[in-house]
């Protein structure tokens, strides 16, 4: 989809469709305002049967505006115009999106930048309205055999402003629309089934991510890591006849010695459990266990396309988990490249297994920060369900950081306590630490355990198992937390 922005007067647009927010009681925008005044009061006349549910993303299609140019005229309710939050708006742009859509109109108008949101500004309203739009046209649909869908798709999309403060918006729109698009690429491969994406797939997805914007790509093969002892890790990959990959990819925006900031993504791209093997209903899901890899390719695939001046390095262990004659036994020990020993108590704990050897690589990387991003617990799902991630963190200061990106772009995290008190539940009575911590506190002793391996560096772990993916009928990859990774880094490189 293609985006611009342009500051016009409503009525006169020759557009295949305007839309215009309205309020709750029969307000209307500056737009809806202006095609009013230009249809003679018929939109507030229509406004008044009622047809319209004020509920923020409602919608009302209106034909033959009298005085208007446009073809079709969109109603869209943003809710109260005192109350026009980040959810009302974005639910309100995401409401238009979907009727534009739906209608198939090929190109349009849309007034949302004017709305006044609560303590958010007119880049804000851009950047959002781009990456909304962007997320409600996604389709995944490369893998059905006959298209069912034959309407127009929506094309161009003009965001619209009717006062005169368009000028500085670009940069907004630019950057709203590389998240999108990360978001997107995020959900393409979480959506892919795990016969195609498999570890070898991912590296594939980062060389071609490397020469189309630039990035440095590497990919570490078995004896790799081997060499570096990385035990952990290919316990986990053992069961597979799929090789494990450890990718990394470095966007080089900032000055030479600045410290990056390092991504870790859990890469799993099938998670039977093992031979602590998962129950069958829902297994299918378990492709998305490698939702916190794609995030990081989905935010460095952003971060390059918006040439953010910020060092920032993704790595990437990717490996199936497979039972199978070579598969990890539980109780086995392994020897990780930290030098720490694990007890393998429960193989379906497995994303803490490739984890832990990866941010020991991080090290190299002098890394101003490290944030890992998992899908590692169900535990955090039954704490925080599908709405927030889970955030820990070593260090207050990056925490509040992670949370403030998460607030600003709406995908939302909260924080959890990684506190030494919980540590006793990873005793082991052969190793250095066993590799789970019973039923208590899932997700914090999988933090815990993470915790171990990032003495070194400011660390921060994004807990994703509720918010990656959707299940039911809407099934499908959210493609989170690519907009707080992209917005931490923004705020990093000194973007407002
Ligand atoms: N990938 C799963 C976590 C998961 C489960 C995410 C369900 C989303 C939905 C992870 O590898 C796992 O299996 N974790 C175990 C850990 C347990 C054995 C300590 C879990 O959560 O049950
Ligand atoms: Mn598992
Ligand atoms: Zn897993």
């Amino acid at each position: 989809m293609e985006f611009s922005i342009k500051a016009a007067s409503p009525e006169k647009l020759k557009s295949d469709c305007v839309a215009v927010p309205v309020f709750a009681s029969g307000k209307l925008s500056p737009a809806a305002q202006e095609l009013d005044r230009a249809a003679q009061g018929q939109l507030s006349r229509i406004l008044k049967q009622g047809d319209l549910d004020p509920k923020p993303g409602s919608t009302l299609m209106l034909y033959g505006l009298p005085g208007v140019a446009a073809v079709r005229v969109l109603l869209v309710g943003f809710g109260k115009q005192q109350e026009v939050g980040a959810k009302e708006y974005r639910d309100g742009v995401r409401g238009a999106v979907r009727a534009l859509a739906d209608a198939g109109v090929g190109e349009a108008a849309l007034y949302a930048i004017d709305v006044r949101v609560t303590q958010r500004n007119a880049e804000w309203a851009t950047m959002h309205a781009a990456t909304v739009a962007l997320e409600t046209t996604y389709r995944f649909e490369r893998l059905k055999s006959k298209s069912k869908d034959d309407k127009k798709a929506l094309q161009h999309l003009v965001l619209g402003v009717s006062g005169k403060q368009a000028r500085g918006l670009d940069a907004a729109l630019v950057r709203g629309i590389a998240i999108g698009e990360g978001v997107n690429f995020a959900r393409d491969l979480g959506n892919l089934p795990p016969n195609i994406c498999t570890p070898a797939y991912l590296a594939e997805q980062a060389r071609d991510l490397g020469r189309s914007h630039k990035l440095k790509v590497s990919v570490l093969e078995r004896r790799d890591m081997e060499k570096l002892g990385m035990g952990s890790l290919l316990s986990v990959s053992n069961g597979s006849r799929q090789p494990p990959k450890l990718i990394t990819l470095e966007h080089r925006g900032g000055p030479k010695q600045q410290k990056p900031v390092v991504l870790v993504g859990k890469g799993i791209t099938f998670d039977t459990g093992g031979i602590s093997l998962k129950p069958a209903a829902e297994m299918d899901e378990m492709k998305y266990d490698m939702s916190g890899a794609g995030s990081v390719l989905g935010t460095m695939k952003a971060a390059a396309a918006m040439k953010l001046p910020l060092n920032v390095v993704g790595v990437i262990p990717t490996t199936e988990n497979m039972p199978g004659g070579n598969a990890t036994r539980p109780g086995d020990i392994v020897t990780s490249m930290s030098g720490q020993t694990i007890e393998i108590l429960n193989t379906d704990a497995e994303g803490r297994l490739i984890l832990c050897d990866a941010l020991t690589y991080a090290e190299r990387f002098e890394p101003a920060a490290v944030i890992d991003i998992a899908t590692l617990t169900g535990a955090c799902v039954i704490a925080l369900g599908h709405v927030t991630s889970g955030l820990f963190a070593n260090d207050d200061k990056l925490a509040h950081e992670v949370l403030a990106a998460g607030q600003t772009s709406w995908d939302r995290a909260w924080q959890m306590p990684a506190w030494e008190d919980y540590q006793e539940q990873l005793r082991s009575n052969f190793a250095d630490m066993a590799n789970i911590g019973g039923r208590p506190a899932g997700s914090i002793t999988a933090a815990c355990f993470l915790a171990r391996f990032a003495k070194n560096f400011k660390w921060a772990h994004l807990d994703i198992a509720g918010t990656a993916w959707k299940s039911g009928r809407e099934k499908g990859s959210t493609g989170r937390p690519v907009p707080l990774l992209t917005q931490f880094l923004m705020t990093r490189a000194g973007i407002k």
